[in-house]
């Protein structure tokens, strides 16, 4: 099996090379192979999304990707979000997995990651009025929903459809659609929740949530937001997935440029990603139940500072690798 590394930029590299390493030890016939990607791409080619890099990717059994993002390139036209933006819509993963997982809190984001106001129309008018446009068509609405209605079966049986349908005429038609796909699940439960009184429950009950399906930008926020009710970006994976052809598998967390470069990035993000791939991407449960646990019992050993420790991103991963042999 192939998978093709999009390590990126900042602690993107870091963490890869982490998932390289426990990688080896748990499933040594994966064959990984690094493509540039973001912003290490835009200085070796000039593109944060070399057509190699698509080739590669659409070949692959999974991708699996670090984190983009360099601060140089925060106000250039040229930017490595826009390689992760194409990536996302070149492979139609149009379903991003954020579990979030602490103590009595067990949630899952489902974000619509191929449309809304990410995609739609942007640019500058005449008058230097500039705009971005959130649209959806209901079809990608229905096929989001039908993912999340599925992930609650195995779940609680629960789905909160997350959208902002007192303002939004997108949301409107979010409503009905997903009212309309839930009477296909007769039993899991949806309720609708607006997205400012969501964004409050996370923070102050957040164990009441099971399945949250939203679209595409507040995905992006509430998945941050529940990251840091169950212990911070350090620890929150992601799943994109499509119908068919490889997924990708991400960190929630960025590139962090202000701890990159000094080996403390917390793995287990990229490293609970890995374990998603393996189960969702190439079909492996076992090993990515093993490599779960393994990251648990290491964190406990091993805790990087943003969960308070002392430990480097190699003393971590070298914990991880010691319990996956033991
Ligand atoms: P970030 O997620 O990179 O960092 C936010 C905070 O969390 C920082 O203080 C960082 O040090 C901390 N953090 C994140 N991951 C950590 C880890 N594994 N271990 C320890 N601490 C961690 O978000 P940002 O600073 O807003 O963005 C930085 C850059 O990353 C930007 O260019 C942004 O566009 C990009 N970004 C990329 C992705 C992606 O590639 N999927 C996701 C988010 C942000
Ligand atoms: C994420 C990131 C990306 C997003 C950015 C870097 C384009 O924040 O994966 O959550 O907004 O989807
Ligand atoms: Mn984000």
């Amino acid at each position: 099996m192939k998978i093709v590394c999009l390590p990126g930029d900042g602690i993107g590299v870091e963490v890869t090379a982490a998932a390289r390493e426990a990688l080896a030890v748990l499933a040594p016939d994966l064959e990984l192979e690094d493509r540039p990607f973001g912003g290490a791409a835009i200085l070796a080619t000039g593109t944060p999304f070399p057509d190699e890099t698509l080739a590669a990717c659409r070949q692959a059994d999974a991708v699996l990707l670090g984190a983009v993002g360099l601060p140089q390139f925060d106000a250039a036209d040229v930017r490595p979000e826009q390689g992760l933006i194409a990536l996302r819509k070149a492979l139609d993963v149009y379903a991003n997995l954020r579990p979030s997982r602490q103590g009595p809190v067990d949630l899952m984001v489902v974000r619509e990651l191929v449309g809304g106001l990410y995609y739609g129309p942007k640019g500058t008018r005449d008058d230097g009025t500039v705009f971005d446009t959130l649209e959806y068509h209901p079809s990608q609405v229905e096929r989001i929903a039908h993912r999340a209605f599925a992930i609650a079966r195995g779940r609680r049986h629960r789905v909160t459809s997350v959208d902002k349908a007192n303002v939004l005429e997108t949301s409107r038609m979010w409503r009905r659609v997903v009212t309309e796909v839930a009477a296909q699940y007769p039993d899991v439960e949806l309720e609708h929740v607006l997205v400012d009184a969501a964004a409050m429950q996370l923070v102050s009950a957040p164990e009441r949530f099971d399945v949250i399906l939203t679209e595409n930008t507040f995905g992006d926020i509430l998945s941050d937001e529940a990251s840091a009710v169950t212990g911070g970006l350090g620890l929150a994976a992601s799943a994109s997935l499509g119908d068919a052809g490889p997924g990708i598998f991400e960190p929630v967390h960025g590139s962090a440029p202000d701890i990159a470069g000094r080996g403390i990035a917390n793995p287990a993000a990229m490293l609970r990603s890995a374990a998603l791939m393996l189960e969702h991407g190439l079909d492996r449960p076992d090993e990515a139940h093993r490599l779960d646990a393994a990251v648990d019992r290491a964190l406990e050993r091993a805790p990087t500072p943003d969960l308070g420790g002392a430990a480097t991103t190699a003393e971590a991963v070298a914990a991880v690798v010691e319990e996956l042999t033991r």
